[in-house]
């Protein structure tokens, strides 16, 4: 169990208005912050503790719909994950009349953060429980769920920050039908709320905005569409920065009304803006949308993923274990092939050189992939100069490895109207229009571009092609 430190428990009860929640609804969240960061630090990050700024605190509660939870007694409420019960605490300051008649349960699987909170008396009314939130049996469902998730890939390899055994994320696994890919665990905390909330309950989070586009949450994102409305709140990724650098989003989802009905907002010169609103949302990737990506959306007649086929290379681990791959550096004398990777590649450029170390027999290179025998084109995860997608074409056919898209055209009837000739589809994915297309659809939600990113870009016919560079895309007539 970890102790207060003497010393700042004295300058605790010195204090009039530290954070007894008890005595008064004053909260010192620096002094708060300050201790736990001192004394908490090994547990932070293998549990994926971040604070929450207070500002975010005050603004989620505010979110609250106070209207329909006033006219109700007994009013459950949850904070999962609770750390600190930021949350909670949070509530009491803002909205205090109602904190009284509410039943306030915070959540933790941390025993020592329980204890620490009990210590330091913070708890006031919250009951406490320790438990693993995604192997918890409420015998209760809750009117409001409120609170930060962890955030991570739960693992015990050291890539990962949430350190979970296989058994537990086999269980998981089991319990939560969004999980799906390298799931993360925020997408089963908003799962297990959900199924958690009242008929007419609420649940608002603070997550990562990936869940928007990311093919590891479509489960989830459908999910959310058939059981209720959900409102978006984008802020963008300087919340919990300088500790993490990740674009989040406040999910405010309401159970009441089963439409499907999505909103997106972001908050702009301290008021709420509407970006987008979709009343029959089905789990679509969610993309911001301009007048410029709107435009040129009009313009293209083809998607990418219409025209081509995208495939991704085998990564590292699978390329150490190829028995056909050697390594080191190997004299070429031209019967093998280096691999090549993402630093191959430049915008319109590849750089045929071996970085990686890893060489292969050239008779076996079509046994790691059968398409690295023929020419195509290779696009990058990772953007290069300011934004830019990097596309080239492998003219000698080279084996790959890593973070890299082949595009193989399709061989359907009903694309043989696109004609846009691979040099041209060079031209135009490494160009600067469609590096804008990139930043105003998706902001800073990832720093990759993922397979449904590539496979959603509008692509032009050759026609549509020449008449974007002659008369750009804002005075490009709209309707074509
Ligand atoms: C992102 S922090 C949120 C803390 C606090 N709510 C805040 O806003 O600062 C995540 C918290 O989740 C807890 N946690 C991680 N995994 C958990 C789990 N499976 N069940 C319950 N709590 C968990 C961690 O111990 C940590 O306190």
């Amino acid at each position: 169990m970890i102790k207060v430190p003497k010393k700042q428990k004295k300058y605790l009860q010195k204090k009039k208005n530290y954070l007894l929640i008890k005595e008064n609804n004053l909260v010192d969240y620096k002094l708060h912050q300050d201790i736990v960061n001192n004394n908490l630090k090994g547990v932070k990050k293998d549990y994926g503790m971040f604070f929450t700024p207070e500002r975010i605190v005050d603004f989620m509660v505010n979110l609250i719909d106070m209207d329909r939870l006033e006219k109700k007694n007994n009013v459950n409420i949850l904070e999962p994950a609770c750390g600190l019960a930021q949350f909670l605490i949070g509530i009491k300051k803002n909205h205090s009349s109602f904190y009284r008649k509410a039943r306030p349960i915070g959540l933790e699987v941390n025993k020592d953060i329980i204890n620490y909170l009990i210590n330091l008396k913070v708890t006031g009314d919250i009951k406490l429980i320790h438990s693993d939130y995604l192997l918890w049996e409420s015998s209760q469902k809750f009117d409001l769920i409120i609170g930060n998730p962890p955030y991570g890939i739960p693992s015990l390899s050291k890539h990962y920050t949430i350190k979970i055994d296989n058994v537990t994320k086999d269980k998981y696994k089991n319990i939560y039908e969004t999980w799906y890919g390298k799931y993360n665990m925020y997408g089963a905390f908003i799962e297990k709320s959900i199924k958690l909330l009242k008929p007419e309950g609420q649940l608002i989070f603070i997550i990562p905005a990936t869940f928007m586009i990311l093919d590891e949450f479509k489960k989830l994102r459908s999910f959310l569409s058939r059981n209720g409305r959900v409102q978006i709140i984008y802020l963008g990724p300087d919340v919990f920065k300088p500790e993490a650098d990740v674009a989040s989003v406040v999910i405010d989802f309401r159970a009441d009304d089963k439409s499907g009905e999505l909103k997106l907002l972001e908050y702009k010169d301290n008021k709420l803006v509407l970006i987008k609103g979709m009343p029959h949302w089905e789990g679509e990737v969610i993309k911001f949308a301009t007048e410029y990506t709107i435009k040129l959306e009009n313009v293209c007649s083809y998607l990418l993923g219409d025209i081509y086929d995208i495939n991704i290379s085998q990564r590292t681990p699978e390329i150490k274990n190829n028995p056909f791959i050697i390594t080191g550096s190997y004299n070429k004398n031209n019967t093998y092939l280096p691999l090549l990777n993402g630093r191959n590649l430049k915008c319109n450029k590849i750089i045929y050189d071996n970085f990686t170390g890893y060489w292969i027999k050239k008779s076996d290179a079509k046994k790691l992939r059968g398409y690295f025998s023929i020419p195509h084109i290779v696009v990058g995860l990772g953007f290069r100069e300011n934004g830019k997608v990097a596309a080239a074409i492998d003219e000698r056919s080279y084996p790959w490895m890593g973070d890299i898209y082949h595009l193989l055209r399709k061989n359907e009837l009903f694309v043989t109207a696109f004609d846009l000739s691979d040099l041209e589809l060079l031209e135009y994915l490494n160009s600067d229009y469609i590096r804008k297309y990139i930043k105003d659809t998706y902001r800073e939600i990832t720093y990759h571009l993922s397979i449904t990113q590539l496979k959603n870009i509008p692509l032009p016919t050759k026609k549509e092609w020449l008449e974007i560079k002659r008369k750009g895309i804002n005075r490009h007539d709209e309707t074509k």
